[in-house]
């Protein structure tokens, strides 16, 4: 049966593969049977690409990998000016598609967020294409590629952006709404965990790709001092336990200067209902974004399983996470490994936070959907943390319904047992997500592939 799975999941995915000039160069979001994929999914997302990317290099196919990364690289000479606004150089795009045409021949479209719905520009696709550089480097052996002085310039102005001086205080990156995974307006401004997570990967790999050249000593000692910086105030401040809302529910406000504690100002009656009694004494974990005045208490799931696996939790930690995963397993694992946000906001302030996005609903796709994409992270963070039980039961319940219902994008419901109403099927990170946490529990060693900040 498992094989039979496995097999087909592997098809699938060799029969995504997008080529250009003869290349293979990444892979399509979707390939749902019915043809019914909406016209951007024919693409190939940086972000989607990332799992496929993990599956090929599992396999010793690094080809593929290195085509992708410099191929997106390319693309961003296709940058425009909109609306009198030039994008910045550092961008990268959110996908790019394969145009063939009789007269034109082959070409690449890129979109930066231009073209996407809501236009949103995706702030993590610079991250994943650092941190996939790193990951590339350790699994092929090549070190060619990042010493390539393309591949050098880019590093260098993508930490310029990001390390660049801003109007804020704090050592986490600031960014519009819908900047990553989540790209749709879903209250996520501001300094959203995922990003946080990603930007210290992105980081810690930065720091080992760039030459060790004069010129590049002063942005590598910025990154590690940020790196430094951004991992102790996430610990710090992002991180929830019963005794931490203790404090929080007692919080006095309105404290200036030195010597105070509730530093963002964080009201205790913006806690919501729901924290105090499903938070389990043993557990804890990273809320999803923190700013002035404003703590999002809500449970992410990819920006918590990311920080254990990129050594921005400790140990500790990590294990508690693990605990909230056990101990609340029908609400964050339930029937499809894992639901991408917990709770779902409904009413007010659902129509508020989406700006009454229908398609999320609460229990629906971004707003408490599951997403089987999902699982290689789960699976890796699991094995860290020394929970391959937890991993082993969240492949079975993926095994008992993926392939016979045709690798769904995203799964609808509190439980998720309900294939997504728009869900598109055949999608491929959900299949290779599948295929990579099969390839962790048989080889753990390949956890080594992944950044990781000094213990401690
Ligand atoms: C949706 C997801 C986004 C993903 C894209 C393609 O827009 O929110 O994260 O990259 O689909 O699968």
């Amino acid at each position: 049966m498992i094989d039979d799975a496995l097999e087909a999941a592997t098809e699938l995915l060799a029969s995504s593969v997008m080529n250009y000039r003869g290349q293979p160069v990444g892979t399509v979001a979707a390939m749902d049977p019915a043809g019914a994929v909406a016209a951007n999914y024919h693409d190939c997302f940086i972000r989607d690409f990332i799992p496929s990317a993990l599956v090929f290099m599992a396999d010793g196919n690094h080809a593929i990998v290195r085509n992708f990364l410099l191929t997106v690289l390319e693309l961003r000479s296709q940058h425009k000016c909109i609306h009198g606004h030039e994008l910045e150089p550092a961008m990268l795009p959110a996908s790019f598609r394969v145009i063939h045409d009789l007269k034109a021949g082959e070409t690449i479209r890129a979109d930066f967020g231009d073209q996407a719905i809501g236009r949103v520009a995706p702030v993590d696709a610079m991250m994943w294409w650092v941190i996939l550089l790193g990951i590339y480097r350790r699994m092929s052996g090549d070190r060619d590629l990042a010493r390539d002085e393309r591949v050098q310039r880019a590093l260098r102005s993508i930490m310029d952006l990001t390390l660049k001086e801003g109007f804020e205080v704090f050592p986490t990156l600031l960014v519009p709404d819908g900047a990553f995974m989540i790209d749709r307006r879903m209250g996520v401004y501001g300094h959203p965990l995922e990003i946080q997570a990603l930007f210290y990967a992105m980081l810690i790999t930065a720091i080992e790709l760039l030459d060790d050249k004069p010129e590049n000593r002063a942005l590598i000692d910025l990154s590690a001092k940020r790196a430094t910086s951004l991992r102790s105030y996430l610990r710090f401040f992002y991180w929830l336990d019963l005794n931490q809302l203790r404090t929080i529910h007692r919080y006095q406000t309105e404290e200036f200067g030195d010597g105070s504690i509730n530093m963002l100002n964080i009201y205790p009656e913006s806690i919501p209902e729901w924290v105090a009694d499903w938070l389990p004494d043993r557990a804890g974990y990273l809320v999803g974004n923190l700013g002035p005045g404003r703590m999002d208490f809500r449970f992410f799931a990819l920006g918590n399983l990311l920080s254990i696996l990129f050594g921005v939790t400790t140990r500790d930690e990590g294990a508690r996470i693990m605990f909230l995963y056990s101990d609340r397993w029908p609400d964050l694992i339930g029937e499809m490994p894992c639901k991408l946000v917990y709770p779902a906001v409904t009413g007010k302030e659902w129509s508020f936070m989406t700006g009454s996005d229908p398609k999320n609903v609460p229990w629906s796709y971004h707003n408490g959907g599951n997403w089987p994409v999902l699982l290689w992270a789960f699976t890796a963070a699991a094995l860290k943390t020394g929970r391959g039980d937890l991993a082993q039961l969240a492949i079975e319940t993926a095994d008992r319904a993926l392939p016979t219902d045709h690798w769904p994008e995203y799964y609808d419901g509190k439980r998720g047992n309900l294939i997504g109403r728009r869900a598109h099927l055949n999608q491929l990170w959900t299949v290779a997500g599948y295929l990579f946490a099969h390839r962790l529990m048989e080889n753990e060693s390949l956890l080594d592939c992944f950044p990781q900040g000094p213990d401690g």
